[in-house]
């Protein structure tokens, strides 16, 4: 077996998920484990964000890129930006964005989501957990501008307030969670 000459600490992170009540141990800083949006769920999802060609959008652990690039691909999005910690995921969402034809408008960033500035979207997808929404809430509500419309699937931002709560999959309980920054606080 070849030496391993730069050794490198194995962190993990245990997320404990309060509506599945998992707790999940996960490498270093993948806080999620990857689960796609199905396919026939992306429409429906960027139809309740109300996306549209001047719109700014992150899909904030975005996986193999299928939100990011559907929402360029057939919303015509000025800007549509991926960020993933996963090398594998990157890829895979890289080649997508070229093969859909849309590698112009669509940036795949290869970085750990709680350090990427997300000032300049206009849009948000969230598809984490509920705990993870909770970590990502002050960095949120420090950086995005009034106005963002934010969609969190299944699992909500706690103590944020939907302005709209729909079910999607007319086959299983899947639940949009839509806010709008600036009119999202409980209080
Ligand atoms: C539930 S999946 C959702 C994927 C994609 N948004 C979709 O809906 O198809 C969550 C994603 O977050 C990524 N992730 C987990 N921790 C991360 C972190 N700290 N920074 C960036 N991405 C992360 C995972 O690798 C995974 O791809």
């Amino acid at each position: 077996m070849p030496e391993n000459n730069n050794p490198r600490p194995l962190l993990t992170t245990t997320v404990k998920d309060p509506i599945l009540g998992l707790a999940l141990v996960l490498g270093d800083r993948k806080i999620v484990p990857y689960v796609p949006t199905r396919e026939e769920l992306i429409p429906r999802i960027l139809d309740e964000l109300d996306l549209g060609p001047d719109d700014i959008f992150y899909d904030i652990g975005c996986g193999d890129g299928r939100v990011a690039v559907y929402a360029a691909k057939y919303y015509g999005v000025r800007k549509s930006i991926c960020i993933e910690i996963d090398k594998y995921l990157v890829e895979e969402a890289l080649k997508r964005s070229i093969l859909e034809g849309v590698a112009d408008r669509v940036s795949v960033i290869n970085a750990d989501f709680n350090e990427v500035n997300v000032s300049d979207a206009t849009a948000v997808y969230l598809y984490l957990l509920t705990s993870v929404n909770d970590l990502l809430k002050p960095k949120l509500e420090k950086e995005l501008r009034p106005g963002t419309r934010v969609a969190a699937l299944d699992f909500p931002v706690p103590g944020w307030r939907p302005f709209k709560k729909v079910g999607i999959d007319e086959y299983s309980d899947k639940t949009l969670y839509l806010y709008i920054i600036g009119s999202h606080n409980m209080d």
